[in-house]
């Protein structure tokens, strides 16, 4: 039999990219490829690109430039381009950086194997389509092996919100939701090879309308239904906007026992001037008010959220309106960016509104000392409590292990390798800014 071709695949970006490169990896599984953790003896290296911010973007052709070595010490080395960058620039990509073979976007790595076999007969090989047909019903069956206990799952797709500084809806298309059937299989599927906790994907997931049998399903009610599922301990979903936080989705945070008690909901600015020029179509009360609806239903739930600061025109009182929002709020977990202008999206036209580089920085560092402040609190208030451990891998030190808690906190623990893929009850010992520690009840 012929050595496999081996392929390296570099994932940027969000949980969606994460999925993609395994699905992308099990395609090109079908043409005799197993994936390998170095580049350096690989026959074709795929990146997955991530759009969302410019830093994200370049890295990209620096990550490129450095395969150059690579290229020329093996000249049948192909070197792919995924994601969303793929998508935005297509064929932009070749020409800045001729070393590149292939361009695939997002929803078309379906077709990976022909535009691989393409770049092999030395031809370059580019697909950035939005296809009629949804890729999902084209990839190959996923194969049968063992799995780590936790997986992603990506349900919807796309985004019609609009944000005005968003690439989204332009780089992933218009939001397409998967069939229930489909997700349902996929998931059971799953579970048969070892995953307890399943994590539902989508740009904009709670906006989940999968076709079934007698209409459609929003998201409440697939989770309902996943949660029938034996062996299925386990339910999130991420990314999700205030204005679809349904009331079945809120009721189903306080009565469904298999969905986790956390919630990623961005609400990006505190200002309500600056929630509308961003196109957000919610103001920071009505987000206040859903927040505490949720944890009406859920008084647990641990909160996490993401900010731009220095969106164009924001003012040092927009500012503060975000860190007030902050302070009421209170987030367990935090993502926060300097508004980045993305070509093509609304926002970049206003230049003239841009806030100074330094005023943006500065802006950033006293938004990130407040959620960094409440992450901790949060993550000390777990001291002296039982948390419910999943666990998922061997951890640095010596038998030790690391899993996840209910509200997605990383806990190390010692314990037997045994225990993985196991569920226990933990005893919270130590709290640092990103971690726990514990012991086995
Ligand atoms: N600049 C900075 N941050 C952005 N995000 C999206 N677009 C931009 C941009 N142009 C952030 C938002 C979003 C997260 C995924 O990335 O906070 O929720
Ligand atoms: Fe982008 Fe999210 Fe807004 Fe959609 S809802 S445009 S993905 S920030």
């Amino acid at each position: 039999m012929a050595e496999p071709k081996k392929l390296f695949i570099k994932t940027y970006g969000c949980q969606m990219n994460v999925y993609d490169s395994e699905r992308m990896a099990e395609a090109m599984g079908g043409q005799g490829y197993v994936t390998t953790d170095t580049p350096d003896d690989a026959d074709m290296i795929l990146l997955n690109t991530c759009h969302i911010r410019e830093k994200a973007a370049e890295k990209v052709y620096s990550e490129l430039g450095r395969f150059k070595p690579l290229k020329k010490a093996k000249p049948d080395l192909k070197i792919g381009v995924a994601g969303c960058v793929a998508q935005a620039e297509g064929a932009e990509i070749m020409a800045r950086q001729p070393l590149v073979d292939l361009v695939v976007g997002p929803q078309s790595y379906h077709r990976l194997p022909q535009l691989e076999a393409e770049a092999r007969k030395g031809r370059k090989a580019l697909d950035t389509d939005f296809p009629e047909e949804l890729k999902f019903d084209h990839l190959a069956k996923r194969p049968k092996a063992r799995r780590a206990p936790t997986a992603f799952l990506t349900v919807q797709e796309g985004c019609d919100k609009f944000c005005a500084f968003c690439v989204v809806p332009y780089t992933r298309g218009a939001e397409v939701s998967r069939p229930v059937a489909r997700v349902l299989e996929e998931a059971r599927d799953l579970v048969e090879r070892g995953v307890r906790e399943i994590t539902l994907l989508g740009q904009n997931v709670n906006a989940y309308h999968g076709d079934a049998e007698g209409g459609a399903w929003g998201l409440a009610r697939l989770i309902r239904n996943l949660a029938e599922i034996d062996g299925l301990d386990r339910i999130r979903f991420t990314t999700s906007h205030p204005n679809d936080m349904e009331d079945d989705l809120i009721a189903a945070h306080g009565d469904c026992a298999k969905l986790m008690p956390y919630l990623h909901l961005p609400v990006q600015s505190g200002s309500d001037r600056i929630l509308k020029a961003m196109n957000r179509k919610h103001t920071a009360a009505a987000y206040a008010e859903l927040i505490a609806r949720i944890r009406s239903a859920r008084p647990d739930l641990l909160l996490s959220g993401d900010f731009i600061v220095g969106f164009p025109g924001e003012t040092e009182e927009d500012f503060q309106d975000t860190l007030r929002l902050v302070e009421q709020v209170r987030y367990g977990q935090a993502y926060s960016f300097k508004y980045s202008p993305r070509p093509g999206t609304p926002a970049a036209e206003r230049e003239a509104k841009m806030v100074p580089a330094d005023v943006a920085s500065d802006r950033l560092a006293r938004l990130q000392a407040l959620l960094n402040r409440q992450q901790m609190d949060h993550q000390q208030a777990m001291v002296g409590r039982t948390a419910s451990v999943l666990f998922e891998k061997a951890g640095r030190m010596e038998g030790q292990l690391v899993g996840k808690s209910e509200y997605l906190q990383a806990v190390h623990v010692d314990a037997p390798e045994s225990l993985i893929g196991q569920i226990a009850r933990v005893e919270i010992t130590e709290a640092g800014p990103n971690s726990l520690g514990g012991r086995l009840l």
